[in-house]
């Protein structure tokens, strides 16, 4: 900190010139930026659309809202696909207007639905959307969604030189390049609260739940509801001997608990919940088990305030991110900062989580 001018002025030192010349340096490299930026924009973009795709997520929403409003600011006309990939096939579009998005900042769900096209995945679907693209006019496309969305941008991009600039928008949290996508906090709070409310019957009955929480081939949801519910077990499919490391653990532990919960995630290779409560039935005959399995709940609900401000900050920058010739970047949130990574870096599947972290389950869960 001892660097920043600013700092030095406080304790009435002068800076030195080791001090001054990076400041300066970086200062002229923001002006240069920024003037390049300004001259190269693309100046003749005027209309753009936005669609949300995939399944849906909470806060789909905010970012859509944000995405208008920005664009509107900008004096850009905006239209809203509906049902995403099908609705571009099918020339479904909305005009925006600031109204179109009021008092959807706090729902769930999208206003613009969505849609998991299969005729989008063939040559055809795109050309079709390719054309009603150009009918519309659009020079840009911010799409929100989760890894098939961008997949299909990426496809698209083969016949098709319209910019698309993605928002991660899944409960899942498997893209790379984003701290965070639009939906996972929500979804991680309506786990453990739902798993505070099983805890309740557990204590009561002394009986152990497996949770069987969603996320398709990724355990994020499964790991921070787990570690947020105290669950006992935490099974993901990132690693592969969570159910022999969770077997020899209530083994260890029989006598010292009442009740127990072990969270497994939709695709860990165990095979979901009812594959779980088999093995440890025929290990533990004695222990009264109950599944829950809690589905499309963890779709749904209000965003919270986290989900709220990451999604409107990455509606926002999305407009910005078209506005200066951007295209096939995914917009995230990383360290708190807003970052780009290209479509088919953000699919790349995330690696295992912190082992550390699965090292700590185990210790809190005594
Ligand atoms: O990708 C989001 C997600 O909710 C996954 O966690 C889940 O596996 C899948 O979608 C369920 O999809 P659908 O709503 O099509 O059943």
């Amino acid at each position: 900190m001892t660097s920043e001018i600013g700092f030095d002025f406080l304790f009435l030192r002068p800076p030195s010139p080791s001090h001054i010349y990076p400041t300066i340096r970086k200062f002229v490299q923001s002006v240069i930026t920024r003037f390049v930026t300004f001259v190269f924009r693309p100046t003749f973009m005027k209309t753009i659309a936005v669609l949300t795709s995939g399944g849906d997520s909470p806060g789909m929403n905010a970012c859509l809202r944000a995405v208008v409003r920005t664009a509107i600011h900008e004096g850009l006309n905006v239209y809203g696909v509906r049902y995403g990939y099908d609705g571009l096939m099918n020339g479904d579009f909305l005009k925006m207007d600031a109204r179109s998005v009021a008092n959807i900042i706090h729902r769930g769900g999208t206003i613009l639905k969505t849609a998991r096209s299969k005729k989008f995945l063939t040559l055809e679907g795109r050309q079709q959307a390719k054309e009603q693209l150009e009918k519309f006019g659009i020079e840009g496309v911010v799409a929100i969604g989760g890894d098939g969305t961008f997949r299909g941008a990426v496809a698209l991009s083969e016949i098709c030189t319209i910019p698309f600039v993605g928002c991660p928008g899944t409960i899942d949290n498997d893209l790379v390049g984003t701290d965070f996508t639009i939906g996972y906090d929500t979804a991680i709070n309506t786990v453990i609260e739902a798993v505070d409310k099983i805890r309740d019957t557990a204590e009561s009955h002394n009986r152990l739940f497996i949770v069987e929480v969603m996320g398709r081939d990724a355990g994020l949801i499964a790991l921070y509801s787990g570690i947020g519910s105290g669950a006992e077990g935490i099974l993901i499919p990132e690693t592969k001997n969570d159910l022999e490391v969770l077997l020899a653990r209530l083994g260890e532990r029989q006598r010292e608990k009442h009740s127990r919960i072990i969270i497994v995630a939709e695709g860990d290779e165990a095979g979901g919940a009812f594959a779980v409560e088999k093995a440890v039935k025929e290990k533990f005959p004695e222990f009264d088990i109950r599944v829950s399995i809690l589905g499309h709940i963890q779709r749904g609900g209000s965003p919270t305030c986290m989900e709220r401000v990451n999604a409107s900050r990455m509606g926002y920058a999305a407009v910005g991110a078209l506005l200066s010739g951007k295209s096939h970047v995914m917009i995230g949130i990383v360290d708190r900062k807003i970052k780009f990574t290209p479509f088919k870096d953000a699919i790349k599947h995330l690696e295992e989580p912190d082992p550390l972290l699965m090292k700590m389950v185990d210790i809190l869960a005594r």
